[in-house]
């Protein structure tokens, strides 16, 4: 299979043109959505869907069946666009492609994405069925060379260098934080780790991230941001705790994707209403706000 390390800048830039071209609106949101929580899409009013199949240069879904398209539409009368299906490293792309619906959104004019998964729970004092809006992350595939900015530069999207330090919004958490107390839901706040999965952690592991600081992990999100960083764009992240990550050889309880799939559906509704609460209060986007500016 042919696997790009990195994409150059034309295949970017012909993704976004065949999405433009059947656009009636110019979105300015982006969700994308973890396992378990794409039913929000279906919230999305006159939707217009296109398959990933129909967007060249897009990564093919590799699941036959598998839901794998662009919802674009309203939601509480913001234009946003959806990936309903998305991807991830495991499923045997390289993180360039992992992230290439990030930067064809940037390249349609999205400047504000919101990012969900479905995390296990490091932080001892989380329960499954609890929500936490990302306040960083600890991305290890990166100190392994896995970095979604590995290759040459494309300097009109963003800088060599990235600076990391604002990942995500603090105004839009601090707006996350009051939608959440006006509508009763209780809202953690942590560090998301992401690694490559697709194996779930083992006890060691589980209490060596816990050490490093980390509240919550998955297999997803950091590529996604780091690259929305790279591009100026403004960033809320929510980790939803499908599971308690279990730190001890002893235990007898077991991780699944079934149960990681249930806990979500459970969750969705009240993820659903914090989406939607940010979404009706967004503040305007200020690219004063972020410290690397694309030239599109
Ligand atoms: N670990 C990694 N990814 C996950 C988990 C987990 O415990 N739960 C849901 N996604």
């Amino acid at each position: 299979m042919d696997q790009p390390l990195w994409i150059p800048e034309e295949h970017y830039r012909e993704a976004a043109a065949a999405v433009k071209q059947r656009l009636t609106q110019s979105p300015t949101v982006g969700l994308i959505l973890g396992s378990g929580l794409g039913t929000l899409v279906e919230e999305i009013k006159d939707p217009l869907v296109i398959p990933y199949t129909e967007i060249p240069h897009w990564p093919p879904p590799t699941v036959s069946g598998h839901v794998g398209r662009l919802v674009v539409g309203e939601l509480e009368g913001r234009p946003v666009v959806a990936m309903q299906g998305r991807i991830h490293f495991y499923e045997g792309y390289t993180m360039a492609q992992v992230t290439l619906p990030v930067r064809v959104m940037r390249l349609l004019g999205i400047n504000t994405l919101i990012v969900t998964n479905a995390a296990g729970g490091l932080n001892p004092g989380f329960a499954a069925g609890d929500i936490m809006v990302i306040e960083d992350h600890i991305f290890l595939p990166g100190y392994a060379g896995f970095s979604p900015l590995y290759g040459p530069n494309i300097g009109s999207f963003g800088p060599r260098f990235t600076i990391n330090t604002h990942c995500y919004s603090s105004e839009l958490r601090k707006l996350a934080h009051k939608v959440a107390a006006a509508s009763g839901v209780t809202l953690r706040e942590g560090v998301y780790v992401s690694l490559a999965g697709p194996a779930f952690e083992t006890p060691a592991e589980v209490r060596m991230l816990r050490a490093a600081g980390g509240d919550s992990v998955g297999m997803s999100t950091a590529p996604e941001v780091l690259v929305a960083n790279h591009m100026g764009m403004r960033v809320l992240g929510f980790s939803t705790i499908t599971n308690v990550s279990l730190d001890n050889t002893e235990s007898v309880d077991e991780v699944s994707h079934e149960d990681v799939l249930r806990l979500g559906r459970q969750i969705v509704p009240r993820l659903a209403a914090l989406i939607r609460g940010v979404l009706r209060e967004l503040p305007a986007y200020d690219p004063a706000q972020s410290e690397n500016q694309p030239e599109l």
